[in-house]
C-alpha cells in the first residue's frame, strides 16, 4: 500500500507545516521523530483522524518543551509514561512521547517502560495495523516504517496481535480489538482469534481494574458502530468472563439493536443536547439486570455519579416504569408528564425502546409538546395576584400545569383569572 501521496494530500498544509517543524527541531537536537499509532492507520484507510501522536527517539520532554516555547503553546505535565501533551489554538493538541520498549511484571498490570528505538517501540504495540510509523525526519519525511506488515493486514481488514502473549500482557487489548473490529468491520486473523478465545476462557480481563474496564467500555459506547460492538462482545462472550452480570440475553441484544433507530428518532424530536448518546449506549450494559447485579457492576466499574443514576434507572426502574406508562394514554398528559419528567434522558430512550407503539407515541408527544409546557406566571406574580406566600404557591403552579396540559388554560389571562379565583376561594374559606 502506498502512503506517500495519501499522506501528502489527506493532511491539511498547516498540519504538514507543523510536522515538518517538529522533524526539523528533532534533527537539530540530534533526535529522530515519527508520526505513530492510530493516525497512520487511518491515513492509510482514508479516514479522518486528528490525533497527532509523535514518537521521538531522544529526550521527548526536552523536545516538547522547546517546541512549546517556540510556538507559544501550552504543555501539560508529562503522564506517567512520559507523554507530553501540547495545546495551541494554531494546531489543537499534539502528543509527544519517547520511543520505548515495554515489559509486563504481571498480566493486566501497567507495563515497565525503557527507552528504545522506533523498531522496538512498534513491536510493543497491540495490533499490526496500529504498529506503523511515518518518518518526520528531513530527508525521509513521509516514509512509511512498517516492519510488522500492518499494511498487509489493512487490505483484507485483519486484526493481528504481534506476539502470543499480547492479550495476556494487556487484556484491555481484547476490548480494543472489539472496538476496531466494530469500527472498521475487520475480523481477527486466525491465530489472533485463537489467542482471543484463550483470553476469554482464562478470563484475562478479570485481572484488569474495573476503572480500566470502564474506560474501555466508555470508548466502545462512543463508537459510531456501538451496536455492532455489542454484537461482537456477545458473540465472543467477552464481558461474561469478567462477571455473569454482564450477560447478554436475547432481549438485551435486541434492545441494543433497536437503540440505534431510537437515537435517530430522539434526534428529531428532543431538544438539541437532550441526551448524551454514549451514555445511552453505555446504559445498555445495565438494561433490565435488576438491583443486585446493577449494584455490583456500578461498584466494580466505579461509575461517576451521573452515569450511575442513568445505569441504575435502566437496570431497576425501567421495568417498573413501563407498566405504569402502559396504563396511561394521551388523555392523561399531566400524569404522563409527571411520570416521564423524573426519568433521566438516557433512561427515557431505553423506555422508548422497551415500549410498544402506544408507549413510544406517548414519549414522542412528551418530547415534542408536553415537556415544554410551563405556567407563564411566576411564583412572584401568583403572590401578586393575591395568593399568600407558602406551599400553596407551589400547589397552584402544579394545578396550572395540570390544566394547561389538559387544554383548559390557554393564555396568560386564563392563568391569571384561575389564580384570582383560587385566591378568592382561599380567602372565603
Ligand atoms: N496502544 C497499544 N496498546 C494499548 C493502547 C495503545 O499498543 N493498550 C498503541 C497502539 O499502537 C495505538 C497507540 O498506542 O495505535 C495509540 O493509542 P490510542 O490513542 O488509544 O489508540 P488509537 O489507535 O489512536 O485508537 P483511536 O482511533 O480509537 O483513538
Amino acid at each position: 500500500m502506498k502512503i506517500g501521496r495519501t499522506f501528502r494530500k489527506t493532511l491539511p498544509p498547516a498540519t504538514h507545516e507543523l510536522l515538518r517543524a517538529i522533524g526539523m527541531l528533532s534533527r537539530d537536537l540530534g533526535y529522530r521523530a515519527y508520526l505513530v499509532g492510530g493516525i497512520v492507520r487511518d491515513l492509510m484507510l482514508g479516514r479522518e483522524n486528528v490525533d497527532l501522536d509523535i514518537a521521538i527517539e531522544g529526550d521527548a520532554e526536552r523536545l516538547a518543551r522547546t517546541f512549546a516555547r517556540k510556538t507559544g503553546s501550552r504543555m501539560h505535565s508529562p503522564t506517567r509514561f512520559g507523554t507530553c501533551k501540547l495545546e495551541s489554538k494554531a494546531f489543537g493538541t499534539l502528543d509527544i512521547a519517547a520511543t520505548r520498549g515495554e515489559s509486563y511484571r504481571a498480566s493486566g498490570a501497567l507495563p515497565n517502560v525503557v527507552p528504545a528505538q522506533i523498531g522496538e517501540d512498534l513491536c510493543r504495540r497491540d495490533f499490526s495495523i496500529n504498529a506503523m510509523a511515518l518518518s518526520l525526519n528531513p530527508g525521509s519525511y513521509g516514509r512509511l516504517l512498517d516492519p510488522l506488515k500492518g499494511a498487509v493486514d489493512l487490505k483484507p481488514g485483519k486484526l493481528r496481535v504481534l506476539h502470543a502473549h499480547s492479550f495476556e500482557d494487556d487484556p484491555t487489548r481484547m476490548l480494543r480489538g472489539i472496538r476496531f473490529a466494530a469500527r472498521y468491520g475487520f475480523t481477527f486473523e486466525r491465530g489472533t482469534s485463537l489467542l482471543f478465545g484463550e483470553g476469554v476462557d482464562r478470563a484475562f480481563l478479570k485481572r484488569v481494574s474495573g476503572k480500566r474496564i470502564f474506560t474501555e467500555l466508555k470508548l466502545l459506547s462512543r463508537e459510531q458502530e456501538a451496536a455492532r460492538a455489542f454484537v461482537l462482545l456477545r458473540r465472543h462472550k467477552v464481558l461474561e468472563s469478567i462477571d455473569p452480570a454482564f450477560g447478554w440475553s436475547e432481549w438485551k441484544l435486541k434492545h441494543a439493536r433497536r437503540l440505534e433507530k431510537a437515537i435517530d428518532v430522539f434526534g428529531e424530536s428532543a431538544p438539541t443536547g437532550f441526551l448524551e448518546e454514549w451514555r445511552a449506549w453505555f446504559a445498555v450494559f445495565f438494561a433490565g439486570v435488576g438491583r443486585r447485579k446493577c449494584d455490583r457492576l456500578v461498584a466494580y466499574l466505579n461509575l461517576p455519579k451521573e452515569l450511575r443514576k442513568i445505569c441504575t434507572w435502566t437496570a431497576v426502574e425501567l421495568r417498573r416504569t413501563l407498566p405504569r406508562l402502559e396504563r396511561l394514554d394521551s388523555s392523561r398528559a399531566y400524569r404522563v408528564t409527571k411520570l416521564l419528567s423524573d426519568v433521566p434522558p438516557e433512561g427515557l430512550i431505553h423506555l422508548y425502546v422497551a415500549g410498544g407503539r402506544r408507549e413510544r407515541n406517548l414519549i414522542l408527544t412528551y418530547l415534542n409538546d408536553w415537556m415544554h409546557v410551563r405556567p407563564v406566571l411566576t411564583g412572584g406574580q401568583i403572590v401578586g395576584l393575591g395568593v399568600a406566600r407558602g406551599p400553596q404557591v407551589g400547589r397552584i403552579i402544579e394545578s396550572i400545569l395540570k390544566l394547561k396540559l389538559s387544554g383548559k388554560l390557554l393564555t396568560r389571562a386564563d392563568e391569571a383569572s384561575y389564580v384570582r379565583r383560587r385566591a378568592g376561594s382561599a380567602r372565603e374559606s
